[in-house]
Parts: structure tokens; sequence; C-alpha cells
């Protein structure tokens, strides 16, 4: 009869193919059998030599897997003979360190700090590939990636030692002098590049705004309906969101000022209403330079894509009428280039740049520096530029095809208007159709729309979608379209609608 090894024999299941060496796997076998609790504390394994015939190897891999544990304290003792599961680990906790990658975990319910509430309701946009109508995407296809890559290629280079150092929380000072030349040229800000500051989209220019000039309770005017992510990013810190409507003139100031005449803060998207679509008047924009002048308070005018106007240049930026240093200017790369660059800009009253440096530096150090020194260098040579007025040219053709497909095929169900800006529209649904049955049946049907309510902090009177159409192609347009209708009679006829006045809504 064969002798029994005086010790625990491994159970170890090893793969001779597997590409981890056999001590690794010994050792990785044994410490999960001890951290799940199968090898109790103190329990004696079996000698080097009873496990080495027990799992078929050499001795010399045992006695490395075993050397290891014991240097890790899973293992005490003497290795050869006398090795047992160390009595130091706590017994209580160890059948939960096991738990395999990726596992929800056995703890309870994470604490989260109380104003972890404060981000909202975790709104996130699909990860690619993305669908029609998905607004927000432009056309990546058409990005200039040879040229950008040989700009990356020729930045990596010829940068200095010197620069591959920290950099300017602030951003790098030959892509805000690319910037400040820009933004006058194409938008009338008046700016010197030391009140440029990049940063990492608009998102993280909001979030700033929001640390460094909100208190808990402070009252801000939001637009209604207005930019989810900005409103998130402006209410982290605890402040008050005052929904003020938006008419065909932009945000409505005597609203505003019923409804709470101290704000601290205005949110604003002057040159394309988002999602409306409408331009803030010149009437309107001086209002409410009048209105924050009195109130002491802050602008931040959101002007996220105000590069694509189809019929007649944009009006210059509220911030070039701005007299007293009131508003903050945010930019983004997002909608002229492309939104993995995570590259924007804010353009700081003066008296603002320093603490925001400070605070930048807090966050994450600063921007990338090659990454700034490539666009400064694709503005400085002309193709930014030249990108943007082909993606112009590019959006009004889809904008086109777009209004012609609902035009053809769905007159009678939706109302869309103002539509000669931007990378999307807002389609007005009529015959009181739900909006949750048209978004479920788009789904089913493989397009992604975005409802209108999304953007409102109370619920509208009507039901709308916003329908995205830069990142698609004219035949995915068309489709989509007919996806859509297709998905807008199912619902209508579940609702028992047959006989309706049939009134055509799209001019
Ligand atoms: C109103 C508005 N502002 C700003 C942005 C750009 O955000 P970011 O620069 O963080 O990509 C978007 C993007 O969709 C937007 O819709």
């Amino acid at each position: 009869m064969a002798r029994q090894p005086a010790g625990a024999l491994l159970n170890v299941v090893l793969d001779a193919r597997s590409k981890t060496p056999l001590h690794r796997q010994i050792y990785d076998g044994v410490r999960h059998a001890i951290l799940s609790g199968r090898l109790a504390a103190g329990t004696r394994l079996a000698s080097t030599r009873s496990t080495a015939a027990d799992l078929d190897v050499s001795r010399t891999t045992v006695t490395s897997a075993f050397a290891q544990l014991m240097a890790e304290g899973y293992v005490v003792g003497r290795i050869g003979s006398g090795t047992r599961v160390s009595n130091a680990l706590p017994e209580k906790t160890i059948s939960t360190r096991a738990a395999r990658v990726g596992s929800p975990g056995s703890g309870a319910r994470p604490t989260f700090s109380s104003h972890s509430r404060l981000y909202g309701s975790g709104l996130r946009a699909p990860l690619p590939p993305v669908r029609p109508f998905w607004p927000g995407n432009p056309s990546v296809e058409a990005f200039p990636v040879r040229e950008w890559a040989r700009l990356v290629a020729r930045q990596w280079r010829s940068t200095a030692a010197c620069q591959l150092q920290y950099g300017d929380p602030l951003g790098d000072a030959a892509l805000r002098t690319a910037i400040a030349a820009y933004v006058a040229r194409a938008r009338g800000v008046r700016c010197e590049r030391e009140q440029v500051m990049i940063v990492s989209g608009a998102q993280q220019a909001f979030f700033l705004c929001a640390q460094l000039l909100l208190d808990s309770d402070d009252a801000v005017w939001m637009e209604e309906p207005g930019y989810p992510f900005a409103r998130l990013a402006l209410q982290s810190t605890g402040a008050r969101m005052v929904p003020v409507p938006v008419d065909a003139d932009g945000l409505n100031v005597m609203s505003g000022r019923t409804l709470e005449p101290k704000p601290k803060l205005v949110y604003v998207t002057p040159s394309h209403q988002c999602p409306l679509g409408v331009a803030m008047s010149v009437a309107r924009r001086l209002e409410l330079l009048q209105f924050v002048d009195n109130a002491n308070a802050w602008v931040i005018e959101d002007d996220y894509d105000s590069e694509y106007r189809y019929r007649s240049r944009p009006l210059p930026a509220l911030q070039s009428l701005d007299r007293d240093g009131r508003v903050i200017y945010v930019g983004s790369f997002s909608k002229t280039l492309l939104p993995c660059l995570r590259l924007g800009f804010l353009v700081l009253p003066r008296r603002l740049t320093e603490m925001f440096a400070r605070a930048r530096a807090v966050i994450d150090r600063h921007p990338p520096t090659v990454e700034q020194a490539v666009l400064a260098a694709f503005i400085n040579e002309g193709a930014f530029d030249r990108h943007v007025r082909r993606m112009r040219a590019m959006y009004l053709e889809r904008r086109d095809v777009l209004m012609k497909a609902l035009r053809d095929q769905m007159r009678n169900d939706i109302q869309v208007a103002a539509r000669d800006a931007g990378l999307y529209v807002v389609a007005w649904l009529q015959h009181g159709l739900a909006e949750k049955a048209i978004v479920a049946a788009t789904a089913a049907r493989g397009v992604d729309t975005l409802p209108v309510s999304t953007f409102y902090q109370r619920p509208p009177d009507r039901v709308g979608l916003v329908l995205g159409y830069g990142g698609y192609s004219p035949e995915a347009i068309r489709q989509g379209v007919q996806r859509l209708s297709d998905a807008v009679r199912e619902v209508t006829a579940a609702r028992g609608e047959g006989k309706r006045a049939r009134t055509s809504a799209i001019t």
C-alpha cells in the first residue's frame, strides 16, 4: 500500500500548454485555496517531494512556488517538509478575498460621499459604434488622419527634452496663442493669450466653473430646455438649477428675473441654443449682459458648434459685447475635429485665470503637451480652417438629406424647426404620441433617438426627438428616417389613431 503523504496535497490542476509557468500556476492555486478558505490556517502542506510527485513536476518547481508563498506570508515554516498555512491571516476576511476578477464582490453596497448624488442621473452617451440619429456625433471618417499623424510624428521628433516635463496648467503657449487669434477672427472674441485656458473638452470647463464659482445653494440660471451635461456639472457643487425658459430670441431674461433675481451664474448657448437651435437675438444679449452686470453674476457662453451655420454668418460671440468681464467663453474641438481628442478651451475674464490654473493643477495638472502642440500646428498651418470648410459643406448636404427624407416620409407626423445650424434638429411629434414608446420602437429597429425631455428639468408639454445627422452618411440617414417612420406608424397604430387630420408641418 502506498504511503499517505504527511500533509495536504494541493489539488491544483496544472496546464502544461499554458503560457503561465508551472511554479506560478502552483502558487496561484495554493493562494486561491488559502484565500477561499479551502486550505485552513495552520494546515500542514505535503512536502515538496510528495507535492512534486503528486503534480508530476520537478521539485524545484514546487520549491519555487512555496518560496514565493512564504515570502508573501501565506505560508510559514521550513520549505521542504514543515510548511503550514499561516495562522496570521484573519480568518473571517479570508474567504471574501478570493473574488474573481470582474465579480461584483460580496461586500455591502459602497458608501459614497453625500455629494456623489449631485453627479446626477448617470446619463451616459452610448459607446461606438453609434447609430443614427444619436445627436452630438460629428463625422469622424472625414477627419484628415494622415495629416494629423504627420504632425504628431513631426512634433515628437522636434519636441525638446524640457518640453517633456510637466506643462503649464493653463495649457501650451503656442496653442493658446493660436486659439486667441482664431476666436478673435471667427467669433469676434476679445482676448489675449493669457486669458485662454486649454481644457479637456467643454465638459471640464463647466466642471471647473462649478468648482470655483459656485457654492452649495447658489442659484444658476439654466436654459430650459438645456444641455444636460452642463447642468450636471454645474450642480456638482450643490448649486440650485433654476430652469429659465427659452423662446424664439433665446433665454428669456424677464422670466429669469421673476424666477430668481440673484443668480450667481447663467449658462447659455447663444449662437445655437441646445437643443432648440435658436440664435439669441442682439437685444436679448444686451439685456442679459445688463442684467448680469447689475446682479454681479457670471455668464458661461457655451459656443460648442458655432462653426456650423449654413445660411448666414453666426452673430459674433456674446463675449464680444461684454464690457465688464462677466462672460466666460467656452469652446470645444469635439465638433470641429474629434470628440476623442478631449480638447476644448476657456476664454476667461482676467481676474479668474490664476485661480483656474491652480484648480487645474490639482485636478489633473495640465492637458497632454504634445497633442496641444500638434493642434497648434494644425491651426497655424491652415488645416483647421480647411477641415471646417469641408465639414460645413458635408453637414449641409446631410442636413438636406435628412430634411428631404423627413418631408417625403413623415410630413404628417412631425414638425421640425430651426435647422440652419448645428449637427442635429429637433423633431416635434404630433398627435400626442408617447415619447417612450417611440424611442423603444426606433431602438428595436436599430435607430437611436434622444428624447427632448432629456434636456428639460420639468416635464415638457410637447414630445419630441433630437435627431443628429452630422455623423451619419446620407444612406444611413435615409434608412434611419424610413425606420423612424415605421416606428411612429407602429406606435400610432397601437394607440388606435386611425383617422386624424393630416396637415403638413414641414416646410
Ligand atoms: C451644448 C454642448 N456643449 C458642449 C459640448 C461639447 O462637449 P465636450 O467638449 O466636452 O465634448 C456639447 C457636445 O455635445 C454640447 O452639446
